[in-house]
């Protein structure tokens, strides 16, 4: 059996190479907090495997789980933790990141960790006992309030999804302290370094793709996507963009006419790629998901792999006109895992709408791909709390949520290619 100091060497050179660790202190602290501690009964190679162990289910849904170290990392680089400085983190989970926390901010510093479940807590207690971690302050209870009694902090970082940025955590923040949340931005969710300005704003300092676990409690959001079909058909959309689902059920059951886009596309660009470009750029944009490997005349069938199941975007028709889609598709369909890293895409019609909405998605490709296929990375956030006015400048999209607006830019592209604005003709809003 590999010993825990050998399997997590392996892990920090793996954790390097992928340049997920950059910094020689982020590297220090994988390389000294022992994980396994915090996964007690879990095997070592599993403990140190570069993956996300979940360790508390309901409903056969993981709602707890130590992260893969590789977006630890990347979210640690994120953080910028400096010895001194005082972090609260919402997301308690097993302690782990808690610790590695603790030992970037040093003895000099702060780690307050937040977790809703109070059996967590207790094991996460235990968990840094068993390790020799000091310097955390574990706290059960609804992290959507963050924890006033050790504010103000220099970083707070949610190791779970949101859907808002809630206004505690912006109180909370030091002058110039840095927010970094999974936030979800036109079904996408993104880990968004958020730097508070003298303004009150927050501006991004970093975006990257990430996939969380989403917050329970009084911050939980809406569902991120909505049933179509009884045989695992979903529909994931834009937050601020009703849905008209029966005319994209209507739609999908009559498929049309497939023309080749003449781009190469794989999975990762649904979500980090195209797909959120596409989500900023027009909000008639949606994805489209299913689980499991295609049926033969399932209408999701021609769908994009991803992993075992299958998802795609789409932009829809708006409500009281024609209905219709005009959808991403791979020809002929592949299996779930056959699909190669990047595969040639075609455009397909549907419902009597589709055609001109094939039309419009080929525009905004030829416009994405003009910008050299801007990612999630080239993003833009600034977060606008309520109560607070934006400055001056007119953002490619602004997405409402309850408690701020974001406005998103890809400034870097838009230097490449023109700036994005709503592709094709005028639309109405999907109901
Ligand atoms: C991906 S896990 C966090 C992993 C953890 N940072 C670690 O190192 O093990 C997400 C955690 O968020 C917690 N959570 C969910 N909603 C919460 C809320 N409203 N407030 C605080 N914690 C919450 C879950 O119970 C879960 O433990």
């Amino acid at each position: 059996m590999v010993s825990p100091e050998h399997a997590r060497s392996r892990l920090v050179a793996a954790l390097r190479r992928g340049v997920r660790v950059r910094t020689p202190a982020v590297a220090e602290a994988f390389a000294t907090v022992p994980r396994h501690l915090f996964l007690p009964g879990t095997p070592i190679e599993a403990a140190y495997a570069d993956e996300a162990v979940a360790i508390k289910y309901a409903g056969g849904v993981a709602i707890s789980s130590a992260s893969q170290p590789s977006m630890m990392a990347i979210m640690l680089e994120q953080l910028g933790l400096r010895p001194g400085h005082r972090v609260l983190e919402i997301g308690a989970g097993t302690g782990y990141n808690a610790a590695l926390m603790a030992r970037l901010v040093g003895p000099s510093g702060a780690v307050t960790s937040v977790d809703i479940d109070p059996d967590l807590v207790v094991q996460a207690e235990q968990n840094l006992r068993a390790a020799g971690v000091d310097g955390v302050e574990l706290v059960a209870g609804d992290g959507a309030l963050g924890h006033p009694p050790r504010a103000p902090y220099d970083r707070i970082v949610l190791t779970v999804g949101s859907w808002d940025v809630r206004p505690e955590w912006v109180a909370q923040l030091a002058p110039g302290g840095r927010l970094l949340l999974p936030l979800a931005i036109r079904g996408s969710q993104l880990s968004v370094g958020l730097d508070l300005g003298p303004d009150g704003l927050l501006h991004s300092d970093s975006v990257r793709s990430c996939a969380f676990i989403r917050l329970r409690g009084v911050a939980a959001g809406p569902d991120a996507s909505v049933a179509l079909t009884d045989d695992g058909l979903a529909v994931q959309v834009a937050e601020e963009a009703p849905l008209d689902l029966a005319g994209v059920r209507a739609a999908l059951a009559a498929p049309g006419p497939m023309l080749p886009a003449g781009v190469k596309l794989g999975s990762a660009d649904l979500w980090d790629g195209l797909g959120l470009w596409l989500a900023v750029t027009d909000s008639a944009v949606l994805r489209l998901l299913a689980t499991g490997p295609a049926v033969e005349g399932e209408p999701g069938r021609r769908l994009l792999p991803i992993g075992p199941d299958r998802g795609t975007v789409a932009l829809a028709a708006g409500v009281g006109g024609p209905r219709g889609l005009g959808a991403v598709v791979v020809d002929p369909p592949v299996t779930a895992g056959e699909q190669p890293a990047q595969g040639a895409i075609w455009l397909q019609a549907f419902g009597p709408a589709g055609p001109e909405l094939t039309g419009r998605l080929a525009a905004l490709l030829d416009r994405w791909t003009a910008q050299d296929r801007p990612t999630a990375s080239e993003l833009r956030v600034v977060v606008v709390p309520n109560g607070t006015s934006a400055g001056a400048g007119t953002p490619a999209a602004t997405v409402i949520k309850q408690h701020c607006r974001l406005l998103l830019d890809w400034p870097a592209a838009a230097g490449r290619g023109g700036r994005p604005h709503h592709g094709g003709p005028p639309h109405p809003p999907r109901r």
